[in-house]
């Protein structure tokens, strides 16, 4: 959630660190501040409020030192304020830490600290990692950082500076992500690698409980047990240009807009000349393995969970193997009954969602076959398991996913169609229909955003309502939800998504005159019975806004408006219906004023529980 930074060089660390910072603040925005080595003192500057508030406190043209560490809160311990923004110092202000993670033994450690002699000035429990290391400290800033590890419990990334050792920073992780950035003559540490994409490409990701010391010339990393490690070096083939708005008003936008890429690359080399076949060797499971899966559990949080339930779907069908969705964090709790033969799929944008994590290490400890489906190459969830899926979506920055979403259901559908043609449950001819659809929807997404105006027409008549209902069954259902999720966090608008057969156990209650109720209704067998549910909804005076097939002369008939998705194989269209919801949530909330990019108390990757 909260986001780090480091830069250790020759040039001014102060603007380089608050540009990094700028580009992390989607992790987390409740107060950031920054700490520079400037001759034989410590700068420190903080402040509640977003890193542009910090910028304006600093005058970034005052060279106040080439060492520095910088941080993007969101808080856990401590209500957000500028004592418990980081960077956090020790007693004798010589250490300077920023920290993204939870310190588990924090109260602890703190009542032994504050009976030695020490004064705390915040709340947080990061700050008792800056006393710990003060008192290790002996001249050797490495030493001191790894005595103090010793003493810490839960999980961390942690950038450090010291005083006394002007030119270094020293760096450590357990269960957090952290990137170090190779430039010329400089060296740069994020949580993150868009912070600092403007300034390298060049990166190695930090694994567990390793140290790193980097100096302006030198990474010199060692391992829990002290040994040197030689870290591959990788090219990010992002430039700092993708992580901007390219014209367009809001990332949320780009993002949308970047769907057809983003169905293509997924799509790319996994197809077979054939058409009928499916190449995932990714996945890591022989056919042997394939044929012996007697149960999937899909596992994800938030919109990944919703691809979940879809993937459900899509795998019982396909491949007929009893599928089912869990919310990660009910997974990871949840005393299951998992054994060799289940296979355990986690789905994941960032691939540092804490509760997804720990549900995949879960399911390992049951000896399941284990796999994800992840956005971000080298995130943290693929040092969990060697079989990852990934979505090629490319970097997303909104906080609300879009591109990523679309692209795990695509990637779902290979999934389960390779599956399914292993197991013989779908024949070559039904596998290339849905094949050469596949193919297609690229050119149905640029139609359906061409078409846009009529989308924010609609969103703009309703745009007023403080409640709206989203309704679909099978695989429309977790479309709802999925519709649901996107208003209510971009706009602020309470939304249900719902079975549509559930309305009258409980929700026709609220559905009085006026209130939108947005019906996936695409051709599928339970097409009549979404239009009785409509009728249903009509009588009690809702206004109903269908989703309906293009060739669907029908359902004007019964309803207020209609947003209508290209005919398509009805196992696609989740993926075109989605993105109308997308961007009705997103005229909605444009329309509202609402900070699109950034919706308040939400954070793009949730690294902590
Ligand atoms: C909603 C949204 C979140 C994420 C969730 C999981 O628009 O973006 O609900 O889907 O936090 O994140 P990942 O997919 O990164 O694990």
């Amino acid at each position: 959630m909260c986001g780090i930074v480091g830069y250790v060089g020759n040039r001014n660390a102060t603007p380089i660190l608050i540009e990094s910072l700028e580009r992390l603040d989607y992790r987390g925005y409740d107060s950031a501040g920054i700490a520079v080595i400037d001759g034989c003192e410590v700068s420190l500057y903080k402040t509640a409020g977003s890193v542009g508030k910090l910028r304006q406190m600093i005058d970034l043209n005052k060279n106040g030192g080439c060492t520095g560490i910088g941080h993007t809160r969101w808080a856990t311990h401590g209500k957000p304020s500028r004592e418990n923004s980081h960077p956090h110092m020790g007693d004798k202000g010589i250490i300077a830490v920023v920290h993204n993670g939870i310190i588990e033994n924090y109260e602890e450690l703190k009542e032994e600290l504050i009976g030695r002699g020490h004064v705390f000035s915040s709340e947080t429990d990061t700050e008792v990692i800056p006393h710990l290391i003060e008192e290790n400290y002996g001249g050797d800033l490495e030493r001191a950082v790894a005595l103090t590890l010793e003493r810490l419990r839960g999980s961390y990334a942690i950038a450090v500076m010291c005083k006394d050792e002007p030119d270094k920073l020293v760096a450590t992780t357990k269960d957090m992500p952290l990137v170090l950035g190779i430039g010329n003559g400089e060296n740069y540490l994020a949580s993150d690698v868009p912070a600092m994409l403007k300034f390298t490409n060049k990166v190695s990701y930090m694994c567990d409980e390793e140290i790193a010391v980097i100096t302006s010339s030198s990474i010199c990393i060692k391992n829990g047990s002290g040994g040197s490690v030689d870290k591959k070096i990788e090219t990010v083939t992002w430039d700092a240009k993708a992580a901007e708005k390219a014209g367009y008003e809001h990332f949320m936008l780009k993002e949308i807009h970047e769907q057809p890429h983003a169905i293509r690359e997924t799509l790319s080399g996994r197809i077979s000349e054939l058409e009928a076949e499916i190449k995932l060797k990714e996945i890591g499971l022989t056919e042997r393995q394939i044929n012996s899966i007697s149960r999937v559990i899909i596992t994800a949080c938030g919109t990944s969970y919703y691809a979940a339930v879809l993937g459900r779907y899509l795998i019982e069908k396909i491949a007929r193997i009893p599928a089912e969705a869990m919310v990660s964090s009910e997974l990871r709790y949840g005393e299951l009954v998992l054994d060799e033969n289940t296979l355990v799929i986690a789905i994941t944008q960032s691939g540092e969602t804490a509760d997804t994590i720990a549900a995949l290490k879960e399911a390992k400890s049951h000896a399941c076959h284990t796999m994800a489906i992840a956005n971000v190459v080298g995130s943290g969830i693929t040092r969990h398991t060697n079989n990852v899926l990934y979505t090629r979506a490319g970097l997303e920055i909104c906080v609300a996913a879009t591109k990523s979403f679309t692209s795990q259901i695509v990637a779902l559908h290979l999934l389960a169609l390779q599956m399914g043609r292993v197991r013989g449950t779908i024949t070559p001819s039904q596998s290339k229909q849905i094949i050469t659809q596949l193919r297609k929807l690229p050119g149905q997404v640029m139609e359906i955003l061409e078409k846009s105006r009529g989308i924010e027409k609609v969103a703009v008549k309703y745009a007023a309502n403080e409640h709206y209902f989203f309704i679909g069954r099978g695989i429309n259902y977790p479309i709802a939800m999925e519709g649901a999720l996107k208003l209510k966090e971009i706009s602020y608008i309470h939304a249900e998504g719902y079975p549509a057969g559930e309305l009258k156990h409980g929700p026709l209650a609220l559905l009085t005159a006026g209130v939108p109720v947005v019906a996936i209704s695409t051709y599928d067998n339970t097409y009549d019975k979404m239009l009785s549910n409509i009728k249903e909804t009509k009588a009690r005076g809702a206004d109903v806004i269908a989703i309906a097939d293009e060739s669907d002369t029908n359902i004007e008939k019964y309803v207020d408006d209609v947003l209508r998705i290209p005919d398509t194989h009805e196992m696609l269209k989740p993926v075109l219906s989605a993105i109308v919801l997308q961007l009705l949530a997103y005229y909605t909330a444009r329309h509202l004023g609402c900070e699109v990019d950034r919706p308040r108390n939400l954070a793009k990757s949730v690294t902590v529980e």
